[in-house]
């Protein structure tokens, strides 16, 4: 070899060297941050002495709460005054959202039929035992399904948490409780689970915080620390929309306390995984098992489902508080605007029906006991303002994203969901992905759309976990 040859070798090896380096301080992986398990999001200031503040507030007390007569009276006569709603372009049907023909049908049964069965569904949402505690300042509201000795007996006993996202609730969970909790009336059934499920800071019955900076990661500290108030150290999470983020940030920043991870919306938005699905793209052949490949391509289709629907994303992401007081105290439109979300997001083609097929896969009722739920707490600008905490400066500077994540992983994919991704995706943060599954029918809400399905698919995932790994019964 020449001297020059040499050196442009040299040369180029540096300059390798020096580009790998650069891309992958730009996606690499990283280690977790450590949160505050501490930090306060209550009122005022933190207590100055935080050991005896908790020796005072850890109390977990019974939360069964009844709306007066008069809360409910109210809402049916702010139902019956005359809505002016502007009428639906001629052929149109939820193209341009939520139909306002429809919509005016739909509040005629929320008053006229659902409302005077208000105590019937009080006793519906307060079947299962409710409780609250005080996390790090703010009261949390949570359903906790213990499982009695009995019970247990030649059974498989985990702790689960399950989670929630917008514009959900703890309702989207009911039947999915039952099956996880209730196992033992199916002798055939091997597991039976301790069921947690909270509602998320700021949404239903849980306080929202008076402070800014409580997003995801922040949420995923407060969650953790619940389930060690409560006794449990090592459990498994399930969760959609915002619960998958928040399942997946316990998951990567406290792996030693989870079991494992299921998730119905898995997904991974860090710049490799995005690289990698774009290329995909070019063979998807190669990464998608034959017959799903329309989960995930064409990718113009992504991105004009992006484009379409997006907007809500964006304006809770910026200014929260304006769509809040647009929606707070006007149950007429925060009906439109949550149901709308069953539509479109349980079946995107749904946006050609005039009733936007809300009663093909649900019951009016379900979704009408969501939408209660929000009213009465007066949680819809809390919920949002999580968009906003997601893409602050600070917590987009944690990059979560890039923090691999080592717990044994679990994705169903349901074809209607809003957003799908690869396994080549998926596996760059989930190291183990032991399980991945699709399914051609339902969409985003699947634990309140498809209970059983969600059920099967999560005790598979178990399974799986269990052959696996080394996991211990309770
Ligand atoms: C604990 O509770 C007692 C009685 O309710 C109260 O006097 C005391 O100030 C509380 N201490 C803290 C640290 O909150
Ligand atoms: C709605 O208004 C009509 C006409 O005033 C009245 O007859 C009806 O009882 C009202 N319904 C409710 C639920 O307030
Ligand atoms: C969406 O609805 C259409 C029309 O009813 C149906 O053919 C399709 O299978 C549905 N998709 C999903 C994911 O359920």
């Amino acid at each position: 070899m020449s001297t020059i040859t040499r050196l442009l070798v040299l040369l180029l090896a540096i300059g390798g060297g020096m580009l790998y380096k650069r891309l992958n301080q730009l996606w690499g992986d990283l280690p977790a941050p450590t949160l505050d398990p501490q930090q306060w999001w209550g009122d005022e200031e933190q207590p100055k002495d935080y050991d005896a503040y908790l020796a005072n507030s850890s109390e977990v007390v019974g939360n069964r709460l009844m709306y007066p007569e008069t809360t409910i009276e109210a809402l049916a006569k702010q139902l019956n005054r005359t809505l002016r709603l502007t009428p639906p372009l001629e052929g149109v049907a939820f193209e341009y959202g939520f139909n306002s023909d429809y919509l005016k049908e739909l509040i005629a049964y929320w008053r006229d039929d659902y409302l005077p069965r208000w105590r019937e569904r009080e006793v519906f949402l307060w079947q299962f035992n409710h409780f609250t505690t005080e996390i790090q300042g703010l009261r949390m509201h949570f359903l906790n399904l213990m499982v009695y000795d009995e019970n247990k007996v030649g059974k498989n006993h985990y702790p689960v948490l399950l989670l929630h996202g917008w514009p959900g609730s703890v309702r989207e969970f009911y039947d999915l409780i039952h099956m996880l909790h209730q196992s033992h009336l199916d002798p055939n059934n091997k597991y039976i689970f301790n069921v947690i499920v909270p509602s998320l800071p700021g949404y239903g019955w849980s306080q929202g915080t008076s402070k800014p900076g409580l997003g995801p990661a922040q949420m995923a500290v407060m969650l953790r620390n619940l389930m060690l108030r409560l006794g449990y150290d090592k459990f498994f999470i399930q969760g959609g929309d915002w619960g998958s983020v928040l399942g997946s940030h316990i998951a990567t920043l406290y792996p030693e306390n989870v079991l494992g991870y299921h998730s119905n919306m898995c997904n991974n938005l860090s710049p490799r995984s995005q690289v990698k699905g774009l290329l995909a793209g070019i063979w998807p052949g190669l990464f998608v098992p034959s017959g799903f490949e329309d989960f995930f391509f064409p990718k113009s289709r992504e991105l004009s489902y992006l484009m379409e629907e997006s907007g809500y994303f964006h304006l809770q992401a910026t200014k929260p508080d304006t769509v809040g007081a647009a929606l707070t105290d006007n149950p007429v439109g925060l009906a439109a605007y949550i149901l709308e979300k069953f539509s479109t997001w349980t079946n995107a083609s749904y946006r050609s029906l005039p009733d936007g097929g809300l009663k093909q896969r649900y019951k009016l009722d379900a979704l009408f006991d969501n939408v209660m739920i929000y009213y009465l707490t007066n949680s819809i600008t809390t919920s949002q303002r999580l968009y906003a905490e997601a893409y602050t400066k600070e917590q987009r500077q944690l990059q979560l994203e890039r923090v691999p994540t080592f717990v044994p992983t679990g994705c169903a994919r349901f074809k209607g969901d809003i957003m799908q991704f690869l396994d080549l995706q998926l596996r760059d943060k989930y190291k183990n992905l032991i399980h991945s599954t699709y399914y051609q029918r339902g969409g985003h809400f699947a634990a309140l759309e498809l209970p059983k399905v969600l059920y099967k698919d999560f005790i598979e995932f178990v399974k799986k976990v269990e052959r696996k790994f080394n996991i211990k019964s309770l």
